[in-house]
């Protein structure tokens, strides 16, 4: 058993950002940074189209900025929580350029703002198409200058400490998936999204949605699951994840077209091929209904290639790699499952409801995106958190210096030698495939009661194998999906 003052479970932005705010604060405190990957591997690595900030009151202002976010969020988002990301967004953006993030600027040295959905204006700074790839080499390169973070990798955490509403840890499987635990003061959540719950997905295998199950399982509040947010753009390849075609790419001008070339998305929104996530995936399955094809097209041939080549690099490459040249034909696009906007209920200071344990990122509601998310909101939103959660976690160790005293269980494993790694496959892909039926179902305003009955009994068969595997990751992360995935069909039903 290890014992530390903080500890981060998740390296993608909302942990380093939090760690190396809160090392900065508290050298002399001992941070314990864990995750289930390799150092870079997470949803935030794949991020895209930058990050949305009013970096001057020229082109855009706060008020814009709050009122788009609103409007994308459907009368769900929290207004005071809205404010003040928006407003303290700029500090944190010069902090990410002083860390060394290289956000793009044009040839007269402005900031190359990029357009997504759902914006009046142009506000989002990124670096190329691969914002979080330079994010992230950037965190990590900060956070190697701190001593007293001690960082471990292919860690795996299975579920928190809790005794009496308060969080003291959580207990883990190493590599070799030999359970140990960590115990610590604060323990800070920052696991990322769920995408993988869906068949097919934007995001990369680790996101199984394991720090929301955990936390539901602690007895944590869960708000807001329903919400699950896809993409209308992704390409359409057999393999999942998915490759994400950046929602910049019709901020630049890119078109959606269906089978017989006509531009269809403004019969559905005056603002076409930009308006948010939520009414485009919707008009593209009702597309796809109707045409009877798995797709729509994106079509980039009218734009300028040289443009094209200088903001697009990877896009232009992975589109190639699948055998597609966007510059002479249009490419296969479909919706697929992108954002978990709903999350571990947290205040204004990311506090969960249970005592000692804080949440940010994905993983986390903070009353920011409502129903929707407007674009690139998400790494905005896990800055500006990670910041005040530094703030009151530097405050609480003040005030107390005590050392966790769970006095429960730990390291129990049921170990069983008979390999099912057949049935646990088996299980993943009935689950991916129920959940991404059920999503089509809602976009198409079909019946959805069914799925209530369909997924509880998926969940008690995953249960029953869970009881007895306790030492397998590839099980824990089947049982957190099953757990995440009804959270959002229950939601979805009966809320
Ligand atoms: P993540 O970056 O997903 O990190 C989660 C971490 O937790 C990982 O290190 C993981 O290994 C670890 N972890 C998970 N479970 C465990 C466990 N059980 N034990 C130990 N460790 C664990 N948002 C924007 O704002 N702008 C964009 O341009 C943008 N583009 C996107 C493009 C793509 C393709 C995708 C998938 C998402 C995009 N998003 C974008 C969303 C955004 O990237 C994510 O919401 C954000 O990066 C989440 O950050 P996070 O730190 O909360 O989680
Ligand atoms: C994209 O680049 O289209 C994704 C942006 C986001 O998820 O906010």
């Amino acid at each position: 058993m290890m014992q530390t003052d903080v500890l981060i479970i998740g390296s993608g932005i909302a942990g380093l950002a939090f760690a190396i705010k809160l090392a900065e604060r508290k050298p002399k405190t001992d941070i314990v940074l864990v995750t289930k990957a390799d150092r870079f591997e997470s949803n935030t690595k794949y991020a895209q189209g930058g990050i949305a900030a009013v970096m001057d009151n020229i082109h855009s202002s706060f008020e814009s900025h709050i009122s788009d976010t609103l409007k994308a969020g459907k009368g769900f988002s929290n207004i005071q929580t809205v404010r003040m990301v928006v407003e303290k967004a700029p500090k944190r953006l010069q902090e990410l350029i002083a860390w060394g993030t290289p956000f793009d600027k044009t040839s007269d040295g402005k900031w190359d703002y990029g357009l997504e959905g759902g914006h009046s204006v142009a506000r989002i700074l990124h670096h190329k198409d691969q914002t979080g790839l330079a994010l992230e080499k950037a965190l990590l390169q900060q956070l190697s200058r701190f001593k007293n973070i001690q960082f471990q990798t292919e860690v795996f955490a299975t579920d928190l400490l809790v005794q009496n509403k308060r969080c003291y840890g959580a207990q883990f499987l190493d590599k070799n998936e030999q359970s140990f635990s960590i115990q610590s003061n604060i323990t800070y959540l920052a696991t990322g999204g769920s995408g993988q719950v869906f068949s097919k997905t934007t995001n990369p295998l680790i996101a199984t949605g394991d720090g929301l199950a955990m936390a539901s399982r602690a007895g944590a509040v869960v708000e807001h699951m329903a919400f699950y947010q896809f993409h209308p753009t992704a390409l359409v390849t057999s393999k999942n994840p998915v490759f994400l075609i950046t929602e910049a790419l019709r901020g630049f001008g890119a078109y959606l077209i269906n089978h017989k070339g006509e531009r269809f998305v403004f019969k559905h929104h005056p603002e076409g091929e930009l308006a948010t996530r939520d009414i485009l995936s919707e008009a593209i399955f009702k597309e796809m209904q109707k045409t009877g094809h798995d797709h729509v097209w994106l079509d980039c041939r009218h734009l300028d290639r040289e443009a094209l080549r200088s903001h697009f690099p990877n896009i232009i490459l992975q589109c190639k790699k699948h055998g597609f040249n966007l510059f002479n034909e249009p490419i296969p696009v479909a919706p697929a499952a992108h954002y978990q906007c709903g999350g571990i209920k947290v205040n204004r200071e990311g506090k969960t409801t249970l005592h000692g344990l804080y949440a940010n990122g994905e993983c986390a509601s903070t009353g920011l995106h409502g129903a929707n998310r407007l674009a690139s909101n998400s790494l905005l939103e896990a800055v500006v958190f990670a910041h005040e959660a530094a703030l009151s976690v530097a405050s609480e160790l003040k005030q107390n210096k005590t050392t966790a005293g769970f006095s429960g269980r730990t390291g129990s494993v049921s170990k069983n030698p008979v390999t099912t790694t057949v049935k646990t496959a088996h299980l993943k892909k009935a689950l991916q495939e129920l959940m991404y039926r059920f999503y089509l179902n809602k976009s198409l305003e079909m019946p959805l009661k069914p799925f209530g009955a369909e997924i509880d009994s998926l969940f008690s068969e995953i249960k029953k194998l869970s009881v007895y595997h306790k030492s397998s990751q590839s099980i824990w992360e089947l049982q957190n999906m099953a757990e995440t995935a009804r959270l959002i069909i229950n939601d979805t039903l009966y809320e």
